[in-house]
């Protein structure tokens, strides 16, 4: 009993100094606004988010400076300043509007790059804006790649200056960017980012869609059992290609996509599909999929807890997005990640704020799916330790400890069992790797069952995601309840 509560006081420990390390800058809450909608500047619920991004300014093509495309930018940071002061708002430039040979032909060119970066600091300071957020999503070359990451130390440099002749804060510079750090055509600068940006935007989303998929599919899935393109294997490539965690923003998704199925009997993840359904590309904001939910009754949403996704069935619609549970889930893995934050791609298209409440961690009346579940923590730690060492010679107590109670549960009654691979199927009683654990540890492994940690119902019992006790001895896997 004192070696396990010593356990838990010193996980707590661990994870306050971890966490209270990483925060050089707070936790982000970014969204999108994109012009082109139907949500005003002035009905922005600002206070749900730390971070609000103007989109998106393109680039004149005959002198390289940006170009507004609505006059509601000028007037954006005053305006969402209004609900929530200590909102900090990016002007976002390029995109998929942009006019691609006009950036490569800016960013090929000194004097074009001096004469973009001078107005975009300008225009910046001119509204208000406190940073720039550049997205080249078609730099289709090595060479563009290249010249990106001179852009961007041409870029930091010239913002430090200006910083030093004004009395205002630096600009912040970051850059929305593709689940891969390495495409066909080139990698990303990983570098000059990781020296002169303050983060990145991950869009993590569009692996697939209806004019170009003819299967069904999770097209933002957070893992993917049986290929590499999920949101978990992209964060851990950008990492791997090293830029660190605390550089990287989690793109959320509040659209889904619709699917003409070829077969409605055949409605799982996968199933044949015969183009878009619904909208003409089969988009959908999560607006727009909860209307069409309610009036034509559909099946669903469904859970599904391999690739964290819902998805919802209406005759042969088959749509797939992300529901509050899913936005959940993914700011859960985020944190869990020591990532900086998250970004959402758009606001608008939220329904009631109700998925910018999810991500937020705002009690809300809760969406299409379940309500969140806590159980009652009853703890209360109050633990002071004056150096590291202390720490570090605890923790190899707690190492040891865990180790022998792990020993000790593997005979008693209560059988559960723990497999990797029993998420993706693979499940075998005999498996000698498989190692037993009592139902007290498993309880603390996934902080007693909460929502977050649950990834959904297998053929065997509900299946939740280890991120506690477990996580710290280095295992990091899939827990299967097979009473
Ligand atoms: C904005 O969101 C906050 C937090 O959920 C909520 O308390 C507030 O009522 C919302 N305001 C509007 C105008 O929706
Ligand atoms: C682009 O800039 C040029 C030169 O400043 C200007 O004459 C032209 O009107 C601009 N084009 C657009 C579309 O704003
Ligand atoms: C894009 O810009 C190039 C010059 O940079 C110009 O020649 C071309 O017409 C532009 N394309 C469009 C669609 O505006
Ligand atoms: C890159 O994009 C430009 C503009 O769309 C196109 O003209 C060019 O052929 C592309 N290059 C490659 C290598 O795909
Ligand atoms: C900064 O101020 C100095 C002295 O006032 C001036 O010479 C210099 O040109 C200014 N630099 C910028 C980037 O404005
Ligand atoms: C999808 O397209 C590929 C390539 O055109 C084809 O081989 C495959 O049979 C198609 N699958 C379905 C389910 O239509």
């Amino acid at each position: 009993m004192v070696s396990r509560i010593a356990i838990i006081i010193l996980f707590h420990v661990f994870l306050s100094l971890n966490s209270h390390h990483a925060k050089a800058q707070a936790w982000i809450k970014a969204g999108y606004w994109y012009y082109d909608n139907d949500l005003r500047v002035s009905q922005i619920n600002s206070t749900l988010y730390t971070h609000l991004i103007c989109a998106a300014a393109g680039l004149n093509s005959s002198s390289y400076h940006l170009s507004i495309p609505s006059s509601e930018f000028s007037a954006f940071t005053n305006t969402v300043k209004r609900k929530n002061p200590s909102v900090t708002t990016l002007l976002s430039i390029g995109g998929w509007d942009t006019n691609y040979s006009t950036l490569s032909a800016m960013a090929g060119d000194s004097i074009y790059r001096k004469s973009f970066i001078d107005d975009s600091i300008k225009t910046a300071r001119l509204y208000g804006f406190q940073g720039l957020d550049f997205s080249w999503l078609s730099a289709n070359t090595s060479d563009n790649m290249d010249n990106m990451g001179t852009l961007f130390e041409e870029w930091r440099a010239a913002i430090v200056l200006e910083t030093r002749n004004s009395s205002l804060s630096e600009l912040i510079l970051t850059t929305a960017v593709q689940l891969s750090p390495t495409l066909d055509y080139g990698s990303f600068p990983i570098d000059s980012i990781r020296r002169n940006l303050n983060w990145i935007h991950v869009l993590a989303y569009d692996y697939y869609d209806p004019e170009w998929d003819n299967f069904t599919a999770a097209s933002a899935a957070l893992y993917a059992p049986d290929s590499d393109v999920s949101t978990d294997s992209g964060i851990a490539a950008w990492i791997d290609e090293g830029l660190p965690a605390s550089k990287l923003v989690l793109g959320l998704p509040f659209f889904g996509y619709a699917w003409k199925l070829a077969n409605p009997s055949e409605n799982s993840i996968g199933a044949p599909a015969t183009g878009p359904a619904v909208t003409k590309q089969g988009d959908m904001s999560y607006k727009e999929i909860n209307r069409y939910s309610k009036t034509q009754g559909a099946v669903g949403p469904i859970y599904n807890s391999y690739y964290v996704v819902n998805y919802l069935i209406v005759g042969s619609d088959w749509i797939s997005f992300d529901g509050v549970d899913v936005v959940r889930i993914k700011v859960s893995y985020a944190k869990e990640k020591a990532l900086l934050g998250y970004v959402v791609w758009e606001i608008c298209q939220d329904d009631n704020w109700v998925l910018s409440q999810a991500a937020g961690g705002f009690d809300s009346g809760g969406g299409v799916d379940h309500k969140r579940k806590r159980l009652p923590k009853s703890r209360i730690l109050i633990i002071i330790l004056t150096t590291t060492a202390a720490v570090i010679i605890l923790l190899g107590l707690a190492f040891y400890f865990i180790r022998i109670r792990i020993l000790k549960s593997k005979s008693k009654e209560t059988k559960l069992k723990v497999n990797n691979a029993a998420a993706a199927g693979d499940f075998d009683n005999n498996n000698p790797d498989m190692i037993v654990y009592s139902l007290a540890d498993i309880g603390k492994a996934t902080d007693h069952f909460i929502f977050e940690n649950k990834l959904g119902e297998g053929g065997f019992g509900p299946v939740y995601k280890v991120i506690n006790l477990l996580f710290f001895i280095g295992f990091h896997g899939t827990l299967l309840f097979n009473s």
